[in-house]
């Protein structure tokens, strides 16, 4: 038994004792225990023995402004200190504000609902849907279905897994939330449909079509797409496949939800990710990069027609019935207004933008190393496929995934990668850094990916 009123602590030992870790197979902690961060600045963070990375996922794709802003924690401060929380059956300004500056953000008419996680965002926005089309049926029967993409990550509670079509998450969680299905995602460099862009039809779109009236149109609720899938293996859709999407999801009726948990404030180069093709969504869901991961927070947001259909006082089920505790929390809202006044300010969304294409430029010069078979993005966030040969596209093996990635933290440089989706293919190398990257910055992270990746020929 450990006793931690003995000093001095033993912190390795308490963690392997006590933390159950997200994501990890524990058995490895018995030959290597978890690496502590202690502290971080900047692009930064530094570790229990004093060593630095330069962080290249934001911890997870969140730290869109850096780490380190005292004026975030100022902020907090004063709120907690003010109001430090009450719950928005009633209401508080930093709430308030909040909600009105996101909508003015989007340039939407509509209502935010606040919550914690992306997880509960999409949980509400599925829940919205489904009460939504319950509300506005004629017939007694209405639409309930959703659709997402096979490899999208939508979080980790039942309804969000259910709308993960990963293999690899959902194994073992299963039988999930009845009503979800998939359809193949826009994904050019392996086209489901075995299409080469430029000379295809946008398949990866209109195939979405013919699900749905399989289906029968009648009973989908929505389709949840991010604008790029990041967790799958950042896949950027072709020009034409939102618009597309947009206008199939109007002609049968269907609502668009775009999940912009990991594409919102500036990670794609604008302040919103689906601002790249001008479509606009009927509910969109945003968390991380809204506080910069300083403070939990998420939000759900409709577009107004959506929120007028809870508005009937006649039926007592007809008001959205779902609250949590935290959602909307003053000190969060509160630290989040600052947090997008400083991605306004230092023009973030704009810099993700020219140092996304620099970064980019520089790891071009990848693609003559034999594994590297496909590098795309878009802003700062930038996926490297990794194959074994390039003709066949066979993934590279995830052994050689892992240890690439476990090298460049040897060599100071924490890179994400697909973990755990699709059986065979985690072998997409993840950078998503914060915004405020610098090019030497920049300079660093393909330096140092270059010798990882030499070590593993
Ligand atoms: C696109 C997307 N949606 C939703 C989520 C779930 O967010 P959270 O981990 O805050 O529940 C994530 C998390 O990585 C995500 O990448």
């Amino acid at each position: 038994m450990l006793d931690i009123s003995k000093e001095p602590m033993n912190l390795t030992q308490m963690d392997v004792q006590s933390l159950w870790h997200p994501m990890v197979q524990h058995k490895q902690y018995e030959r290597t225990p978890p690496k502590r961060i202690d502290k971080a600045q900047g692009c930064y963070v530094t570790d229990e023995e004093s060593k630095e990375y330069l962080d290249g996922v934001s911890g997870l794709w969140c730290v869109n402004i850096g780490y380190g802003r005292k004026e975030l924690a100022s902020v907090a401060h004063e709120q907690l200190v003010e109001l430090s929380y009450f719950p928005l059956v009633m209401s508080h300004s930093p709430a308030i504000k909040l909600a009105a500056k996101l909508l003015e953000l989007l340039k939407f008419e509509g209502k935010v609902h606040f919550s914690n996680s992306g997880s509960e965002a999409n949980e509400v926005a599925f829940k919205i849907a489904r009460q939504y089309y319950s509300q506005i049926s004629k017939n007694g029967s209405w639409r309930y279905k959703i659709i997402s993409r096979y490899r999208a990550y939508h979080g980790n509670t039942m309804g969000a897994l259910s709308a993960t079509a990963q293999a690899e998450r959902r194994a073992r969680y299963e039988p999930l939330v009845p009503g979800f299905f998939q359809v193949h995602p826009p994904y050019c460099y392996r086209c489901p449909f075995g299409k080469t862009y430029g000379s295809c039809n946008i398949e990866c779109a209109s195939s979405v079509e013919s699900t749905i009236v399989h289906e029968g149109a009648e009973t989908i609720a929505a389709i949840i797409v991010e604008p790029v899938i990041s967790g799958g293996g950042v896949i950027v859709p072709p020009d034409e496949y939102l618009p597309m999407l947009r206008d199939i999801c109007d002609r049968y009726g269907i609502l668009l939800i775009f999940d912009e948990v990991v594409s919102g404030f500036g990670r794609l180069g604008k302040m919103f990710g689906h601002e790249h093709w001008n479509v606009k969504p009927d509910i969109i869901t945003l968390a991380k990069g809204i506080t910069s991961g300083y403070l939990p927070l998420s939000a759900t947001i409709t577009q107004q027609h959506i929120f007028e259909a809870f508005l009937d006082e006649t039926d007592s089920t007809s008001h959205f019935r779902h609250i949590n505790t935290y959602g909307g929390n003053p000190a969060s809202t509160a630290l989040s207004l600052k947090n997008i006044e400083i991605l306004e300010t230092e023009q973030l969304s704009e810099r993700a933008t020219k140092i996304g294409a620099y970064l980019r430029t520089k790891l071009s010069n990848l693609l003559d190393h034999p594994y590297v078979g496909d590098i795309r993005g878009k802003g700062l966030l930038l996926g490297i496929e990794l194959v074994a040969d390039k003709q066949t596209k066979e993934p590279l093996a995830a052994t050689k995934v892992s240890a690439i990635v476990s090298r460049c933290l040897e060599l100071g440089l924490i890179i994400g990668r697909n973990g755990a989706t699709i059986p065979g293919f985690s072998n997409v190398l993840i950078l998503a850094p914060p915004l405020i990257l610098t090019k030497t910055d920049a300079d660093l992270i393909v330096a140092i990916l270059k010798e990882a990746l030499k070590s593993q020929v």
